[in-house]
């Protein structure tokens, strides 16, 4: 019988306050998923502090890859190429990552791959859904993103839209800090609303002008943020499940109208939701229904497969890897990576 290689690819993720490595086989195959996070440490100071990310990352990676290897029950003589995030995000904490890879890359003389985080975050769609293959229209949602991406081929994108302002996740931190729920805001809000009223305040869905995908969530922070001010000045009491509930429509009614006027402009049958913001279950719902409606696929991936994690990584680094893009020793971070930029 003709035995096919299996590809496996070591792969790293340190952008923001995960440190997480994974191994991955023929990219869709996760062997192991190991990250270890930073959020509680986080926690204290309400949001990321880039200078203890970095510091937390290099206390951790070689832990997170040893781990990785052994849950895959591999050693680093039967991997075929290291994957690595290398931008965007913050830049203390994305050299970690790069400067381990670059080492055992050099080291064991492994080809490297370096990987824009977006893709990563599009293709852990692949892990579950071993039919979805592109093109399709892909909505990331995340702490430090909101792109609206047309999956024309693996490793080929147009952009859609994006954020003008506050990525989507963002918007949910800054709106739960102002109720007093704490950082990570987005699990928090979404906990709260369940108990609330989703129409009870009308915040408003921002239209963004010359651009018709474009997202624009500061006018709706400020609204949330001005709705409080305002009871507080009055002494009128504040319900913070109704405020979030109210906030948490506002953004899926939004993400959902793009996405739903896209597919239908594209004639996309398959919307897939990717990034942190893609774990919220109203969200998730919402999107469901509209695709449904429409006829149209509707994938997303597991939430431990949403929010930052090396899998996606290795599924990203494979697609590149069979195309025969390969990264030099020279390879740097680079905070404000655009996507499909090399
Ligand atoms: O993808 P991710 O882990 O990191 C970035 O690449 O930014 O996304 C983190 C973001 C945070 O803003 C967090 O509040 C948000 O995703 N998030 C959520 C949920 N879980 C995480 N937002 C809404 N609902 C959730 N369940
Ligand atoms: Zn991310």
């Amino acid at each position: 019988m003709d035995e096919q290689k299996e590809i496996r690819i070591l792969a790293i993720e340190s952008s923001c306050d995960e440190t997480a490595a994974a191994v991955v086989v023929n990219g869709r195959d996760v062997r192991s998923n190991v990250i270890s996070s930073q959020i509680p440490l986080h926690t204290l100071y309400g949001g990321v502090v880039p200078e203890i990310a970095s510091r937390k990352h290099i206390e951790k990676i070689n832990l997170v890859i040893e781990q990785a290897l052994s849950d895959a029950g591999m050693t680093l003589a039967e991997i075929d190429a290291i994957g690595v995030t290398y931008g965007p995000g913050l830049i203390g904490a994305l050299l970690v990552g790069v400067a381990e890879a670059k080492a055992i890359s050099y080291a064991a003389k492994i080809p490297l791959v370096g990987v824009h985080h977006i893709e990563g975050h599009i293709s852990a769609n692949y892990i579950e859904n071993k039919d979805l293959e592109p093109p399709f229209l892909c909505l990331v949602v995340s702490g430090g993103h909101t792109h609206l991406v047309r999956v024309c081929d693996y490793g080929r994108y147009e952009i859609l839209g994006r954020t003008r302002d506050d990525a989507a996740g963002e918007a949910f931190d800054k709106v739960a800090r102002a109720i007093g729920l704490g950082y990570p805001g987005g699990p928090k809000i979404e906990k709260i609303a369940k108990e609330g009223n989703p129409e009870a305040i009308a915040f408003p869905r921002a239209k963004v002008s010359g651009g018709a995908y474009d997202f624009s969530f500061s006018g709706l922070k400020s609204a949330v943020l001005n709705y409080l001010n305002g009871c507080r000045m009055k002494n009128l009491p504040i319900c913070e499940a109704d405020v979030a509930a109210s906030f948490q429509q506002s953004v899926t009614d939004v993400l959902v109208e793009h996405a739903m006027r896209a597919v239908e402009e594209y004639g996309m049958d398959k919307f897939a939701i990717a990034g942190g913001v893609a774990a919220n279950g109203t969200i998730r719902s919402a999107m469901k229904a509209a695709c449904e409606k429409k006829g149209v696929r509707f994938y997303h991936p597991s939430p431990i497969l949403c929010t930052d994690n090396a899998a996606m990584i290795g599924t990203a680094a494979y697609y590149d890897f069979i195309a025969g893009r390969r990264s030099g020793l020279d390879l740097n971070a680079v905070a404000n990576l655009k996507l499909g930029e090399s």
